[in-house]
Parts: C-alpha cells; sequence; structure tokens
C-alpha cells in the first residue's frame, strides 16, 4: 500500500454542486412525471447519487449495487462480479445507472446489459467523470459530469484504500513511495 497525498484540486465543491444542478435538470427533462430508479454503484457513487436524488421529484426511487472487477486496487479487469443487487422492482421503469467515474468502462458495459436483459424500460447512464483515454469498452454515457485526464483522482466518493471518499471535492491524488 502506498502513501498519498491530495494533489491539486481538480473540481471545488462549488463547481460539482452546479454541474449536478444541470444533471439533474437534464434527467428532469427527458423523464418528466415517470418512474425512474435510481441505481448508484457502491461505493464510489454513494454521493453523487444522493445528491442527485435530492435535485428531483418524488418520481423517483434509489438503490444501489455493488459490483467489483478482479485485480488489484486501482485497475479493473473485465471480469465483473455483483456483490450486491438490487431490491427494487424495476420491471417496467425508468432505470439510471449512476457511476462516480467510467475509466475502462468494463463495469457499465457489464451493468448496461445486465439490466438490458431484465424488463426495464429503459437503461442510462450517469457518470461524474469519465477518462476517456483508458476506455476499452464503448459505453454510451447519457448523462456527464466532466472528462478528464488519465489521472487517479480522489473525492466526492472515489477512494484510494477506501479513504478520501468523503472528501467534498475531487482532487488528484500524489503517490508517495516510501
Ligand atoms: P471501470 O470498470 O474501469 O470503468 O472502473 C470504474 C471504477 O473504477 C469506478 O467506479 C471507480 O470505483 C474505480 N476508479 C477508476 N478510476 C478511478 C480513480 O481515478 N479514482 C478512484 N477510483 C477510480
Ligand atoms: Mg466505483
Amino acid at each position: 500500500m502506498r502513501n498519498v497525498n491530495i494533489k491539486d484540486i481538480l473540481f471545488t465543491e462549488e463547481e460539482i454542486q452546479k454541474k449536478v444542478d444541470l444533471i439533474g435538470e437534464q434527467i428532469k427533462r427527458d423523464f418528466g412525471d415517470e418512474d425512474v430508479v435510481l441505481i448508484g454503484i457502491l461505493r464510489g457513487a454513494f454521493i453523487f447519487t444522493a445528491d442527485l436524488a435530492k435535485r428531483l421529484g418524488n418520481n423517483v426511487m434509489i438503490d444501489f449495487m455493488e459490483a467489483s472487477s478482479y485485480g488489484n486496487s486501482t485497475v479493473s479487469s473485465g471480469n465483473v462480479r455483483i456483490l450486491k443487487d438490487i431490491e427494487t422492482d424495476v420491471n417496467g421503469k425508468h432505470v439510471i445507472l449512476i457511476e462516480d467515474i467510467i475509466d475502462t468502462g468494463n463495469t457499465l458495459e457489464f451493468l448496461r446489459k445486465l439490466f438490458e436483459k431484465r424488463d426495464v424500460k429503459s437503461v442510462s447512464i450517469a457518470a461524474f467523470l469519465s477518462k476517456p483515454a483508458r476506455r476499452k469498452k464503448d459505453v454510451k454515457i447519457d448523462y456527464m459530469g466532466y472528462e478528464i485526464p488519465d489521472k487517479f483522482v480522489i473525492g466526492y466518493g472515489m477512494d484510494y484504500a477506501e479513504k478520501f471518499r468523503n472528501l467534498p471535492y475531487i482532487a488528484t491524488a500524489e503517490f508517495i513511495d516510501e
């Protein structure tokens, strides 16, 4: 395990909240009063999911799912496993899968396919961040915060070794070898 410092702030708390306002408006415009199930992908999306949910109306249900890809802590592999599934009945409903960040796209590609097999009305993807340079699967992101360069980031739900998720801003991580 390497030590990590907070390096540069990429997005301040204020910038993030304004961006979530915009994404919330887009979702309201697209779905109106129809039932929508927000599915936050644990653990990274817990803050974005909550922030987004607060912008939406009474037509919204919230659930969480946990997926894991084999491999070490900063690189995902193509083998995705479901560690926790949703409890909500999504039959005939619009589903929005919510991610903190899309990196290779392996996780979202797998989950989108999984939900397309379930009897949902539609599947969309909301990702606060995207690292297009690292993409292995061509995932369509319906609602996106920002595209970022290929740097490891922490905060706003995103961790290094389970720490820094609670930062209200997003920063780059600086790895310090001892
Ligand atoms: P993917 O399957 O490669 O797209 O993996 C996406 C997941 O990897 C995200 O949900 C994050 O949990 C994790 N991840 C990818 N990049 C970062 C990063 O820069 N910081 C923290 N977590 C990351
Ligand atoms: Mg994640």
